[in-house]
């Protein structure tokens, strides 16, 4: 528990980290509403240390920062405020074991970002915040296993607030599950569809205010922060964090690039402070490096992949464009791949990226027809992926993703007009939480087009894997309504991979 030190601060815990700072200089009062309103998180899982969230809003607003000095404070600016965390092996707080002080301050919009170290390996516990007279509500979380023989993550994408409620995430919360992986779209930079159950009330924001009041909106969902406060995540973005479809440094309806940077730099910075990611990625938002590499004993290697921020513009014209120049990952990102699949000893290795990574021909007949903002528009990146894939003789790949909103399952080929080849890798794409789904007579085209995909559904949910020593597993999980609050939610379809030998088996 804190604790005065000698200088009298009041420091609490064991060693003092640099973000500390001495209680007393900053706002600690009596709030009239409830700052921690969002809820808490919790994430970046490792053996021996996890990073805590929250992010506190106050009367007052937060500011408007100069990562986009053309955004003007929408309200008057409230100042620093101190906010006490603790780690506990227990719910009821009784077996503290870390604690400290963090200020939260308006030029990150009042959020908490603590990386909690010293922790054990494989061990559950409970976090929670304080400051003034207000207490958050507890979160759990656990620390990645230096040793396993089983584990569980749910992997989700895709959850536009106005087309649905979050039942899925009311029904994730209850699971059994040591991880969350979100693959991008957590939140949607505009409206569309029809029969909408909730609205953001603001149109497209552009300005870093306006990002933080869609993350601020999205996170006030209490199903959303019941999955966040029960487990630790792993996020990475999409495209509708910033904008649709936007690559690199170019959007669609942005062609300037040094405006749209501007724009991707207030949306990046709001995107990390509503994610419970390490405070070290504050250092700047001109560009965050958010792919990743996590263990979970030998069990388990998981490769978080970015597929947005270094891309190539998407091809013009149906057929593509093969030129070998053009990325997906960027050189970057590609060659630490080459290395940490190379280097990787684990038994089951999870390549966590945006959407389907297997061809997929969307057109019946001879024609093809294929969705360029996919890896159907970088072929020879894709090429390259799944050469470094085979080379690095890496175990088990196991490759996930989003964006289509739709689940599908799919052997992933080196060639996949080789109708005779076998599988290099195993795919499996999560449905949306609750964006609009493709028709289903567009899924059976697909199914019927591409013999490597083995099943698709355009229900809405999420997915669970879960890894033992000999097989992994997934299940297919589908809400009955997204437009009914508390939905009730059920496997649908599950799948087995075996050890040792790529390619899905539907169950
Ligand atoms: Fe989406």
């Amino acid at each position: 528990m804190p604790h005065i030190d000698r200088r009298g601060f009041l420091v609490g815990g064991l060693a003092a980290a640099a973000i500390w700072r001495p209680l007393g200089l900053a706002r600690a009062e009596n709030f009239k509403a409830d700052p921690f309103s969002l809820g808490v998180a919790s994430g970046a899982p490792r053996p021996d240390s996890v990073v805590l969230w929250t992010r506190l809003i106050l009367e007052g607003g937060s500011a408007a920062t100069s990562a986009d000095p053309f955004a003007p404070a929408p309200k008057p600016v409230a100042g620093p405020v101190d906010v006490e965390w603790m780690v506990a092996e227990d719910g009821m707080f009784s077996k503290p074991v870390r604690s400290g002080l963090f200020r939260a301050v308006p030029e990150f919009a009042h959020s908490v970002h603590v990386e909690v170290k010293g922790l054990q390996p494989g061990r559950w516990y409970f976090y929670r915040f304080r400051s003034g007279n207000a207490t958050s509500p507890v979160g759990r979380t656990r620390t990645a296993p230096e040793s396993a023989d089983a584990f569980r993550f749910a992997f989700a994408s895709c959850q536009q607030y106005e087309q649905g409620y979050y039942s899925a995430y009311g029904d994730m919360a209850e699971k059994d599950l040591d991880l969350v992986v979100h693959l991008g779209d957590y939140i949607y930079e505009r409206s569309y569809g029809a029969e909408l159950v909730r609205r953001h009330g603001a149109g497209v924001p552009s300005m870093l205010y306006e990002y933080r009041d869609r993350y601020a909106l999205y996170k006030s969902d209490p199903r959303l922060q019941a999955a966040h406060a029960a487990f630790p995540w792993l996020a990475v973005w999409d495209d509708h964090e910033v904008i649709n479809n936007y690559a690199n440094d170019r959007a669609p309806d942005a062609p300037d690039p040094a405006t749209f940077l501007a724009r991707r730099r207030a949306a990046y910075q709001a995107w990390f402070e509503h994610m419970p990611v390490s405070p070290d990625l504050a250092a700047g938002f001109d560009a965050l490096r958010i792919y990743d590499h996590y263990r979970f004993g030998r069990l388990l290697g998981l490769t978080l992949l970015d597929t947005r921020q270094y891309r190539s513009p998407q091809p013009e014209g149906p057929a593509g464009d093969d030129r070998p120049e053009r990325t997906m990952l960027g050189p970057a990102q590609e060659d630490w791949l080459a290395r940490t699949l190379g280097a990787s000893g684990e038994t089951w290795n999870v390549i966590a990226q945006q959407t389907l990574l297997s061809e997929r021909d969307t057109k019946a007949g001879p024609e093809a027809g294929y969705n360029l903002d996919g890896w159907d528009g970088y072929r020879a990146a894709r090429t390259r992926l799944l050469d470094t894939v085979q080379s690095s003789s890496v175990r088990n790949p196991l490759v996930i993703g989003g964006d289509l909103h739709a689940f599908y399952a799919a052997d992933v080929k080196r060639d996949f007009t080789d109708e005779k080849a076998g599988p290099i890798a195993s795919e499996f794409v999560c449905g949306s939480i609750t964006s609009d789904a493709p028709s289903g007579k567009s899924l059976a085209t697909a199914l019927a087009e591409n013999p490597h995909l083995k099943f698709a559904s355009d229900r809405h949910g999420y997915a669970i894997m879960h890894l033992g020593e000999r097989s992994a597993g997934v299940d297919f999980v589908g809400i009955a309504d997204r437009k009914q609050q508390d939905s009730p939610a059920a496997v649908f379809q599950s799948f087995a991979v075996a050890d040792g030998a790529a390619g899905v088996n539907r169950l």
